[in-house]
């Protein structure tokens, strides 16, 4: 297989040739925002809206790369071309960068940029999309939007490996926390969805504001299919009809288990196989498409 194509501050180059200074503010301290946008058999999926996500973090967060959305467009399509790919993961990483040497102003560093791509890859493995997951509800606590607000798409995540690595540990799949007022939150990777009595539920607060969650509420409206983005409860999640955590990789991912309470009826639930069906049908007649 030949060696990865990065684009690294406006330049492509293979993989060995790639560099991140270790005296980089993202190396050093997890300060960077990232980006995941997917592409399948050759069409990128809703660009547009990744990149507002992408480029309403960077400003949120102080960090001027000076690209502007055509450029963004034009690295994350190339990236995946270069490496060949029709069916692609492509990421973004920027990160506050390097300092001037003896500066600590952190307004001061020149931010620094990659991106590469992978071949497009399910969160769940065959197994787990036919038969579900088993999730955790952690015990640490979402981060309050007035610390860190999860509309971030932020690189520092040591609070979601944490929790994923302890889910791991205790034999679930993977991990959906709290906020502190109680209210369940997200998954390190995906938002999370439940169906009760013939409503698709969500989480409004404390999430990132997911691009396949936007995508599915909109689908459900097409098959009138009734949303509530409110609070949900564990108790919720516990007596839901369905539950499926959904993200850029992979659309929807059934769940069997919360926290030792099975999930009743089949899996997957009846809305999560029409949803995803829907999703997949309309992805693959070009909707919100980009051309690689
Ligand atoms: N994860 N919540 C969190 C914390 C996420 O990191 C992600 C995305 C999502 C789902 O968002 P979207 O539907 O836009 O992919 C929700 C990406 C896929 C990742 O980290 O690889």
């Amino acid at each position: 297989m030949s060696e990865p194509i990065l684009y690294c501050d406006g330049e492509y180059v293979p993989e060995s040739r790639a560099r991140l200074s270790p005296f980089d503010l993202g190396v050093q301290f997890g300060d960077g925002i990232y980006e995941v946008v997917s592409a399948w058999q050759g069409m990128v999926f809703r660009l547009d809206d990744h990149l507002q996500r992408l480029t309403d973090s960077l400003h949120a967060a102080r960090i001027d790369t000076g690209l502007d959305r055509q450029a963004w467009a034009q690295i994350v399509c190339e990236t995946a071309r270069r490496n060949g790919l029709r069916d692609a993961a492509i990421k973004i990483v920027v990160t506050r960068g390097v300092l001037p040497r003896g500066n600590p102003d952190p307004r001061a560093a020149k931010p620094s940029v990659r991106a590469f791509a992978t071949p497009y890859a399910h969160l769940g493995s065959e197994e787990q999309r036919a038969k579900g997951i088993r999730l955790q509800i952690g015990h640490q606590r979402g981060m309050a939007p007035d610390t860190l607000d999860p509309r971030y798409k932020h690189t520092a995540r040591l609070q979601y490996q944490l929790a994923k690595i302890e889910a791991l540990d205790s034999g679930y799949d993977d991990v959906v926390w709290l906020s502190a007022q109680g209210f369940v939150e997200e998954a390190p990777r995906s938002n999370l969805f439940l169906v009760k009595d013939g409503v698709l539920r969500t989480p409004a607060l404390g999430v990132l504001h997911g691009i396949t969650r936007m995508t599915f509420c909109e689908l459900a409206a097409e098959l009138s299919i009734p949303v509530d983005a409110g609070n949900v409860t564990a108790f919720d999640l516990f007596v839901a009809d369905e539950v499926f955590t959904c993200s850029t990789s992979g659309a929807a991912l059934p769940v069997r288990e919360v926290s030792g309470r099975s999930i009743r009826g089949t899996i997957p639930g009846e809305l999560t196989q029409r949803l995803n069906a829907l999703y997949w049908r309309k992805r693959e007649a070009g909707w919100h498409g980009t051309r690689l």
